[in-house]
């Protein structure tokens, strides 16, 4: 199963099943966009909004992007105010859903569905403003190394998908390449327990003036 069709079954419900990495996630972004200051955002697979509400709570604009329509349909239920514009777009594809560089861009649990980041951060050096930011927050690759991949199961079996493992070097390597540095890196864990693998990797660049 492609990724698009998978998230068109998982959509239905992907905000209700028992979900560890994304109730995690909803934490990390909280926590680490806590202190940095942006008015435009660029989010990418916003998915069902699970962040979307909470970034437009804090920017004037935001463009958030997905490829599954009905991951979007979810996310325009749950926001509804007038400075967020839903786009459908594959982001392997050209970036012709923006017009301006923005403050921050956002990938919460996108990247594994993603096989070569170089594409990406050089999209992202055009995306982005000097000294703009780029929150990325995935299941850990440690995790990834243990088995995990993302799951999900609508009553007929679990189904799983596709992904692709970024080592921490891939990201911090190819975004050096194109003109960020890393200013954050954090791991979360299930329960906070760290004698466990942990299940997040979060990480904030900073583009270079
Ligand atoms: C695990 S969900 C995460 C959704 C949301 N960011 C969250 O944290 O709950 C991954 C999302 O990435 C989207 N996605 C996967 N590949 C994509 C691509 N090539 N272009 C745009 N979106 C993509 C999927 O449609 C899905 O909505």
């Amino acid at each position: 199963m492609n990724i698009q069709s998978a998230y068109k079954y998982w959509s239905q419900v992907y905000d209700t099943n028992e979900n560890k990495t994304r109730d995690l996630e909803a934490v990390s972004v909280i926590e680490t966009l806590n202190n940095i200051p942006f008015n435009t955002c660029l989010e990418i697979g916003c998915g069902t909004g699970k962040n979307t509400v909470c970034l437009a709570s804090k920017a004037q604009h935001i463009t958030a992007v997905d490829l599954t329509p009905e991951m979007i349909e979810k996310a325009k239920l749950k926001v509804q105010t007038p400075n967020v514009h839903f786009v459908i777009a594959d982001i392997l594809e050209d970036w012709n859903f923006y017009t301006l560089q923005y403050d921050l861009a956002t990938f919460s649990l996108v990247l594994e569905h993603i096989e070569n980041l170089a594409p990406i951060f050089e999209k992202l050096n055009l995306a982005v403003k000097e000294n703009g930011y780029v929150y990325i927050s995935e299941l850990h690759p440690f995790k990834q190394y243990a088995g995990s991949k993302a799951r999900f199961d609508i009553g007929n079996g679990e189904q799983l998908l596709d992904c692709f493992t970024h080592h921490v070097s891939d990201f911090t390597n190819t975004a050096s390449q194109y003109g960020f540095k890393i200013v954050v890196i954090k791991e979360y864990f299930d329960d906070n327990d760290k004698t466990n693998i942990p299940r997040l990797l979060t990480l904030l660049f900073q583009k270079i003036a």
